[in-house]
C-alpha cells in the first residue's frame, strides 16, 4: 500500500515536472509582463577601440593593459571590436534580433581627456550620433557613466578613485552627460560593479590600476588591500549619490528620466547547513552587495562589516548618510553564477591575504568536495546554476523591500578556441540553454514571487574584450571575426533570440 502510494506520489511528481519543462521551453517575450524591456549590454572599454582618435584621452586600463603580464593573451583594447565606428552596422543587428534597448557606457576621458577642465566636443559629437542612430532605430539607450575607464590624468594627479577630489570631478563629468544627452537619455546607471572594480583594482589587482598588497605584495607594485578598497568603495558610493542628487534636483523634472547603479552579484548558498557556514554566507553577500547596496538603502554598511572591518571601513557624515540613502531609482544586477560559501576555518587566509576576502571570513567557490555547483561556461569562475538567479531575486525583494530591479548583464561565454571552424563556432547551444533557463527562473520570480523586475539585458551583444581574459573569452550573440576585420555573425543565440522576441 506504502509502496504503492509512494509509486503514485512520483508518476504525479514525474507528470508536474513534465509539464513544467513543456512550460519551460515554450517561453517567449509574450509570457513577460507588458512593458518589460529586453536589451543587449557592452562598455565603452570593451567595444569601441579608436583609443587615440578625436581628441580622447588616455585611460587608467590604456597603461593598464600595455603593462606585460596584466592580459592573458598579450592583447590590447585600442581597437576592441571598433564599435567607434561601426555602431551603425551594430545597431543593426539589435533591430534585426527585436531588442528594445541597448545598455552602453560613455567613455569618461573622450568628454574630459584631463578628466576635469576643457570639454572635448568630437567625443560629445560622437554620443550624439550613437544616440540619435539608436532612438531612429527606436532602440531606447541605457547609458552607464562609469564602466572603468578612469582617464589617466586623474590617476596621475591625485591616485584617481583613493582620493576624495575624484567625488567633485565625476560630478561634473556626469552632469555634462546630462545636460548634453538627458533630452534623449532617460535610463542612467552612474556606476558599473562598484564592487568589482574595488576588488579587482585595489583589493587583488587583477585589474587597473593594479594596486594590492595580497600574498606578500608578489603581484603588485603598490597598494593595501585592507584599507584601500574601503576608501575607492566609499568615494565611489559618494561620487554616486552626488549625480543621483545632481540628476534629481537640476534635470529629472524637465527629463523624467531615472538613475540607478549596476551590481555584480553572486549568489551564494552555504556549503553545509551549519550554522557557522549559514552565517559566512550572509557575510560573504554582505561583503558584495551588502557593502553598496546597504548604504543606499539604509544609510549603512552592513553590521557584520562594521564590526568585522573596524577603523578601516570610513564612516558616513549625516550629511553623507542623507545623499547615500534612497540615492537610487532603480536597482541595476549583473547577475552571471552561484557559488557556495563556508565559514573560515584557518587563520592561514588572514595572514597571507589580510584583505577584504579575509575580513568577510568566509570562503568562496563554484565547487564541493571536488563537484562542480553547475556545469561550467569558459571563465573559471562562470558556473551556470538557473534557479540560483530566481534566489538571488528573492533575497533581493525581501531584504531591500521589493526595489524596481533591472538585470543590466547576464550571459555566458565560450572559450575563443583558434582550432575551431567559424561553422561550429555559431553553434552556441549551451548559450540557447542558458537564456531559456535563466530567463524561466527570472519569469517565475517575477509571476509566481512577485519580484519587482523590468528588464533584462544579455551580456553580450558581440564577443569583445573581456579585461584580463583579453581576447579569450566569448560572450557574445554574435560571433566577431578578429582574423577577418571584425566582422559580425549571428550565432544560434542570436537567432534564438530573434524568435524568442518576435514570436506571436
Ligand atoms: C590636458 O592637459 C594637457 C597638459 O596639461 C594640456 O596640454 C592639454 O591642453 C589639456 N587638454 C584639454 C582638452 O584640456
Ligand atoms: C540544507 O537543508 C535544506 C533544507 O532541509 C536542504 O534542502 C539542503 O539540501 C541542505 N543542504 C546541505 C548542503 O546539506
Ligand atoms: C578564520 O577563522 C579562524 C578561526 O576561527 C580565526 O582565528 C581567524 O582570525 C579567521 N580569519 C579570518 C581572516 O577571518
Ligand atoms: C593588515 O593590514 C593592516 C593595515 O595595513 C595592518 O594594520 C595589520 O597589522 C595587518 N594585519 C596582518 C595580520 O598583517
Amino acid at each position: 500500500m506504502l509502496l504503492r502510494r509512494k509509486t503514485f506520489v512520483l508518476f504525479a511528481l514525474g507528470i508536474v515536472l513534465l509539464l513544467h519543462v513543456c512550460f519551460a521551453d515554450g517561453i517567449t517575450r509574450k509570457s513577460f509582463p507588458d512593458g518589460f524591456v529586453f536589451g543587449t549590454a557592452s562598455s565603452a572599454y570593451q567595444y569601441e577601440g579608436a583609443v587615440k582618435e578625436d581628441g580622447r584621452g588616455a585611460a587608467t586600463w590604456d597603461k593598464f593593459a600595455h603593462s606585460f603580464g596584466k592580459v592573458i593573451d598579450f592583447s590590447n583594447a585600442d581597437v576592441a571590436v571598433d564599435q567607434y565606428h561601426f555602431y551603425e552596422d551594430d545597431i543593426k543587428l539589435m533591430k534585426d534580433m527585436g531588442m528594445d534597448a541597448y545598455r552602453f557606457s560613455i567613455s569618461w576621458p573622450r568628454i574630459f581627456p584631463n578628466g576635469s577642465g576643457q570639454i572635448n566636443q568630437a567625443g560629445v559629437d560622437h554620443y550624439n550620433a550613437l544616440i540619435n542612430s539608436l532612438l531612429a532605430h527606436g532602440i531606447e539607450p541605457y547609458v552607464t557613466l562609469y564602466h572603468w575607464d578612469l582617464p589617466q590624468a586623474l590617476q596621475d594627479k591625485y591616485n584617481g578613485w583613493l582620493d576624495p577630489q575624484i567625488i567633485n570631478d565625476f560630478a561634473t563629468y556626469a552632469e555634462t552627460c546630462f545636460k548634453n544627452f538627458g533630452d534623449r537619455v532617460k535610463n542612467w546607471m552612474t556606476f558599473n560593479e562598484p564592487h568589482t572594480l574595488t576588488v579587482q583594482g585595489y583589493d587583488v589587482g587583477l585589474q587597473a590600476p593594479g594596486r594590492c598588497s595580497i600574498l606578500l605584495r608578489l603581484f603588485c607594485w603598490a597598494g593595501n588591500s585592507a584599507t584601500e578598497p574601503y576608501i575607492v568603495g566609499h568615494n565611489v558610493l559618494l561620487a554616486h549619490a552626488i549625480a543621483f542628487d545632481i540628476y534629481k534636483t537640476k534635470y529629472k523634472a524637465t527629463q523624467n528620466g531615472r538613475v540607478g547603479i549596476s551590481f555584480d552579484v553572486i549568489w551564494y548558498v552555504p556549503g553545509t547547513n551549519k550554522t557557522e557556514d549559514i552565517e559566512a554566507t550572509q557575510r560573504a553577500q554582505d561583503f558584495q552587495l551588502g557593502w553598496f547596496l546597504d548604504p543606499v538603502m539604509f544609510g549603512d554598511y552592513p553590521s557584520s562589516m562594521r564590526t568585522r572591518v573596524g577603523d578601516r571601513l570610513p564612516r558616513f557624515s549625516k550629511l553623507q548618510t542623507d545623499l547615500v540613502k534612497g540615492s537610487v531609482d532603480f536597482v541595476g544586477i549583473n547577475h552571471y553564477t552561484t557559488w557556495y560559501a563556508w565559514h573560515n576555518s584557518t587563520s592561514i587566509i588572514g595572514v597571507l591575504l589580510n584583505d577584504s576576502v579575509a575580513d568577510s571570513g568566509s570562503i568562496t567557490l563554484p565547487w564541493k568536495n571536488g563537484k562542480a555547483i553547475g556545469d561550467r561556461a569558459h571563465s573559471i569562475w562562470l558556473y551556470i546554476v538557473p534557479t540560483g538567479f530566481r534566489s538571488l531575486l528573492n533575497y533581493v525583494k525581501n531584504k531591500y523591500g521589493n526595489p524596481l530591479v533591472i538585470i543590466t548583464e547576464s550571459g555566458m561565454d565560450d572559450a575563443n578556441s583558434p582550432l575551431i571552424s567559424l561553422k561550429n563556432a555559431l553553434k552556441d547551444e549551451k548559450r540557447i540553454k542558458y537564456y531559456n533557463d535563466y530567463l524561466t527562473n527570472l519569469l517565475a520570480a517575477i509571476k509566481e514571487d512577485g519580484c519587482n523586475v523590468k528588464g533584462y539585458f544579455a551580456w553580450s551583444l558581440l564577443d569583445n574584450w573581456e579585461w584580463a581574459a583579453g581576447y579569450s573569452s566569448r560572450f557574445g550573440l554574435y560571433f566577431v571575426d578578429y582574423n577577418d576585420k571584425l566582422k559580425r555573425y549571428a550565432k544560434n543565440s542570436a537567432v534564438w533570440f530573434k524568435n524568442f522576441l518576435t514570436a506571436s
